[in-house]
């Protein structure tokens, strides 16, 4: 499958199968090769022998090592006047192919220019999601600069407790999403609260701790898709202890998604280490202490193993 890239006026191929070096990825210019008429005419073509044809781009055989005498081509065509491609099948034979199998290869262009306008319709998706978890982020930055970096390290050690969890690299990309999200919260808590110099009084502290709720409402607005569904509720969750001491709802050991125990112990880590407006950071060593002091009883014992595998602290 070959697409075109209008800033060269070329075609590379996307993907390749068969014989040959597949890895290496071939340029065809529009204007000098087989491949780039039929990419011009937006006409299917069989060529019974490619050594007969002027246009024949032998710098691509000499790349890959694999001479094609029998090619049969068709366009990938997005609506009918828009090409982007082209899908080819070649063989070392000459006339290896007859005017059945260019029909057949026509209709699997068609649904190659369906599937790729799928895939792009689901990237662009993707990408305004992760704008928009930008855009939070960007909104709680410009309330306390000091949150934006903590989301931002829950995010990387979130994932990295999964990933020594041996989660699959798409719970990973879910919990980096969540660890960005799951102070959002913190939007709603008085200025004069969040940035305090000093330590808390028992009043802030409770306005503090309706950040958990406030993610929570927040982020129950977005409709998520199945992928990213649940981060609402795992984002409230953050601060829940497996003895039922959390908040906000104190909610005990089962009542606890895993996701959830992910998060609180790279959350809980973090805050440790980095400095608040109030108190310096502890050393690794000093947090890791205190999380061990925490388990099994608050945090999730195979959830700290993860961190300190992660951490390069533990076997
Ligand atoms: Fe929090």
């Amino acid at each position: 499958l070959f697409l075109h890239d209008p800033a060269s006026d070329e075609l590379w191929s996307c993907a390749t199968q068969g014989p040959g070096d597949s890895k290496i990825t071939l340029r065809l210019p529009v204007k000098q090769s087989l491949t780039g008429r039929v990419f011009r005419t937006h006409q299917p073509l069989c060529v019974k022998d490619s050594l007969t044809e002027e246009e024949f781009f032998l710098t691509a055989v000499v790349v890959n090592g694999f001479l094609p005498r029998s090619m049969l081509m068709a366009p990938v065509l997005k609506s009918p006047g828009q090409c982007i491609g082209v899908v080819q099948v070649l063989d070392q034979q000459v006339n290896a192919f007859d005017a059945d199998d260019l029909a057949l290869l026509e209709a699997i262009a068609t649904q190659v220019a369906i599937t790729l306008d799928n895939a792009r319709l689901y990237e662009a998706q993707k990408r305004q999601f992760a704008s928009f978890v930008r855009a939070f982020s960007a909104a709680l930055d410009a309330r306390d600069p000091l949150t934006a970096i903590h989301s931002i390290n829950v995010a990387n050690y979130a994932m990295g407790i999964g990933y020594f969890l041996g989660l699959a690299s798409e719970e990973l990309e879910w919990l980096r999403m969540a660890g960005l999200l799951h102070d959002v919260g913190k939007i709603g808590v008085r200025e004069g609260v969040l940035t305090k110099p000093g330590q808390l009084s028992d009043e802030e502290m409770n306005q503090m701790r309706q950040h958990a709720s406030y993610s929570f409402r927040i982020l129950s607005q977005i409709e998520f898709t199945d992928e990213y569904r649940g981060m609402d509720h795992v984002a409230a969750a953050h601060h829940e202890r497996l003895d039922g001491s959390g908040y906000p709802r104190g909610l005990s050991d089962g009542q606890i998604s895993f996701k959830a125990r992910i998060l609180a112990v790279a959350d809980v880590f973090d805050a440790m280490t980095q400095d608040r407006h109030y108190r310096k950071g502890m050393s690794m060593e000093q947090a890791l202490a205190e999380v061990d002091r925490m388990t099994p009883h608050q945090l999730d014992g195979d959830c700290v193993v993860a961190l300190k595998r992660f951490l390069g602290r533990g076997g």
